[in-house]
């Protein structure tokens, strides 16, 4: 018999927060969405700096009555790094053996009714392509995709992975962050100068507000869990940065290596620096002896795809982008 469940806002508690934790955890690789906490300090931790912020936060879990078992979880908040004040980042999951029974649909309302009182006006979400019931739940709820953002992989052990079909950017330097920070006292200001310009023409809807500030670029760069300055690279032209791109250990792959960004100054554009960068990146990754290297680029973005297509990496799935613009209707 299905086990009465009752939908309750979850307390800013461990308890709670194991248990969302405990369902983001259990989802399979690839599966997951982006910001989906798996440890209940993660998801603390994202707590924590929407309270600094202060934005709002709403989340209800699903609970057993009998037992009290958290079963499923949704929650909306103010999108962190993109702020405006009506528009919310919208997430929902259950267990397995939950699924099907109205319990996402009861969570998501429940969620729905707190947005619509914070003034929400524009929802977003996600759903990997490959999860029909995701995607169908999506269109039912009035979601329209926006973009997807595509994984790639490149095996490193396939004849011809990493092989150029076009020039590398003759006369500029590549250097990997490791010896650049070493030779040029001024790298963090230029190059955070150059993320700040390049990272506002990544074909996004929306980027970074507040942008990143040069002491949290230089974290990312060098001092996350992840970070692995030795294989991030910078092009240099005579005494300008005009390139860079970020690649962070895998947090769950020690073969894999996850290429983050890549990013060339417009008026450099066209003369193979990217292909030179992702170039450098693939000889460290096979001198280090790892297997993969991993890579997510958004549908809209032709001149990374063509790029990564012609040096081997190979799609593996997406995410889905969706919006919902709104005017709420709280009579009754
Ligand atoms: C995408 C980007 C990094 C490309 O840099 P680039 O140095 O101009 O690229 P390259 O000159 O090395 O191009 C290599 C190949 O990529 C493809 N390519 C690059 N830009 C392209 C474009 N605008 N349209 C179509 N194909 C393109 C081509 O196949 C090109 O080979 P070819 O010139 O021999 O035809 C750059 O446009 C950029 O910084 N964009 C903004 C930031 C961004 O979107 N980054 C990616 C998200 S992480």
């Amino acid at each position: 018999m299905t086990p009465a469940v009752q939908i309750r806002a979850a307390r800013p508690t461990d308890a709670d927060r194991e248990a969302v934790a405990r369902i983001n955890a259990a989802v399979p690789r690839e599966e997951r969405h982006d910001i989906e906490p798996r440890s209940a300090g993660a998801l603390r931790e994202l707590d924590e700096l929407l309270a600094r912020r202060g934005h709002a936060l709403c989340r209800h879990v699903a609970e057993v009555v009998a037992t009290g078992e958290i079963v499923g979880y949704a929650h909306g908040f103010h999108v962190p790094w993109e702020h405006h004040p009506a528009r919310f980042w919208c997430a929902a999951r259950c267990a397995p053996g939950h699924r099907r029974r109205g319990i996402g649909a009861r969570l998501f309302a429940a969620v729905e009714r707190d947005l619509a009182r914070l003034g929400a006006r524009e929802l977003r979400a996600m759903a990997r392509e490959t999860q029909p019931e995701m995607l169908a739940l999506a269109a039912r709820l009035g979601f329209q995709e926006l973009f997807r953002s595509w994984d790639f992989e490149l095996d490193l052990a396939r004849p011809g992975a990493g092989r150029p079909g076009g020039r590398a950017a003759p006369g500029v330097a590549i250097a990997p962050l490791s010896e650049e920070r070493a030779r040029r006292p001024g790298w963090l200001a230029e190059l955070h100068a150059l993320y700040l310009a390049v990272n506002r023409e990544v074909p996004l809807p929306n980027h970074l507000d507040p942008e990143l500030p040069a002491d949290a670029f230089a974290a990312y760069l060098e001092r996350s869990p992840t970070s692995l300055p030795e294989a991030c690279f910078v092009a240099r032209d005579g005494d300008r940065y005009v390139g860079l791109c970020i690649l962070h250990r895998s947090e769950d792959d020690p073969a894999r290596l996850d290429h983050l960004f890549t990013g060339v100054a417009a008026a450099s554009r066209g003369r193979g620096v990217a292909r030179a960068l992702k170039l450098a990146t693939i000889d460290l990754a096979r001198r280090r002896g790892y297997s993969r290297i991993a890579t997510a680029v958004e549908s809209n973005n032709p001149g990374m795809l063509a790029l990564n297509e012609e040096l081997g990496f190979v799609r593996r799935g997406g995410l889905v982008v969706f919006e919902r613009r709104t005017s709420w209707n709280l009579a009754g």
